[in-house]
């Protein structure tokens, strides 16, 4: 039985669960961790989420508080610091839907549905945060203002080494940002997931499971979405999200097209793109057709600019 194997059984046996039947490893999907699925004697399924690189305390209060706001998250059943063991979302991953063009209306509901509910965890406008790795929520007052200019800033020289073209535009994308300052500044906080990847979403015919909870936030609501509707446009290049997601979610957030400008240059020089050249073989063309899918999107900046 291999080292991982073991952890698996004992997480299991701790959380008074039935006895592992059957193992399956589930590879290509994610970068960072190692995933196994178990069948249970009792035919109950768990996934077990192992990163040996990285250890970090058992998100336990996260967890706690999730399920105490009847987030659609999968339950937290025991861990290590390596290791940590969740029930099995079932169904499959919205990336794999979309990307097959078989995503119905229900089920872009359930997933409008399920980031409706995170997003009704409110905080007031102006405060924004992170979790610590001990797991207090710590929160900030800043001004979203300021900081959208401030990413702005920091992106300049990396589009003017990678995607120079995009320079030029900058000045419009800040006086943008200014535009929308009433909009940002009034806007409430929200937690928010934070890795919308859609692999991380997972549906079954009416009902949609956020998985993968490993840096969630409070920011605004709208840069979710942005981000979302970016992820979703690089699988199949539809510009926004189908109304039947609005049906479950409610009104798009007024900033989001702003976020989504911002966001796509956000995450274009965030570094993410270098840190994934030395990826596997099974998960570099992923990483590689988000990078291109950006870098084309940024390439339509001025129209993109007009239609805000
Ligand atoms: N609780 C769960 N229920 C169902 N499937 C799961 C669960 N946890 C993980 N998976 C499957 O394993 C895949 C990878 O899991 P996860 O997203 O947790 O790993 P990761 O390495 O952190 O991913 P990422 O690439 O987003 O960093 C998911 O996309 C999903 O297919
Ligand atoms: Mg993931």
């Amino acid at each position: 039985m291999s080292g991982i194997e073991s952890v698996l059984h004992q997480l299991v046996a701790d959380a008074g669960l039935p006895p592992v039947a059957e193992i399956t490893a589930l590879t290509g999907h994610g970068f960072d961790h190692e995933i196994l699925h178990a069948i249970l004697a009792d035919g109950r399924e768990v996934v077990l989420r192992h990163r040996p690189d990285a250890p970090r305390p058992v998100p336990r209060a996260l967890a706690r508080f999730l399920a105490d706001h009847e987030v659609a998250a999968p339950a937290l059943l025991g861990g290590t610091d390596t290791a940590t063991l969740y029930e099995y979302a079932p169904g499959e991953m919205l990336s794999a839907l979309v990307d097959e063009g078989r995503v119905s209306d229900e089920q872009w509901q359930a997933v409008g549905t399920a980031f409706r509910g995170l997003h009704a965890i409110r905080f007031p406008a102006g405060l924004a945060g992170s979790f610590t790795r001990d797991g207090r929520l710590s929160l900030q007052l800043s001004d979203p203002v300021a900081t959208l200019h401030e990413e702005l800033t920091r992106s300049a020289p990396v589009l003017a080494a990678t995607l120079p073209g995009v320079v030029p535009q900058l000045p419009r994308l800040h006086a943008a940002i200014d535009a929308y300052a009433d909009r940002l500044r009034s806007t409430p906080t929200a937690l928010a997931h934070f890795d919308v990847n859609p692999a991380n979403i997972i549906v079954t015919a009416d009902r949609a499971t956020l998985i993968d909870w490993g840096e969630p936030r409070v920011l605004d609501p709208g840069q979710e979405i942005a981000a979302l509707e970016e992820h979703v446009y690089l699988l199949d290049g539809s510009p926004m999200l189908p109304p039947a997601f609005y049906t479950g979610y409610g009104p798009r957030p007024a900033t989001t097209a702003l976020h989504r400008l911002t966001g796509a240059i956000g995450w274009y020089t965030s570094g993410d793109f270098d840190e994934w050249e030395a990826l596997p073989a099974a998960l570099k063309p992923k990483a590689d057709r988000w990078n291109r899918g950006l870098a084309a999107y940024l390439s339509k900046l001025p129209e993109l600019l007009h239609q805000l």
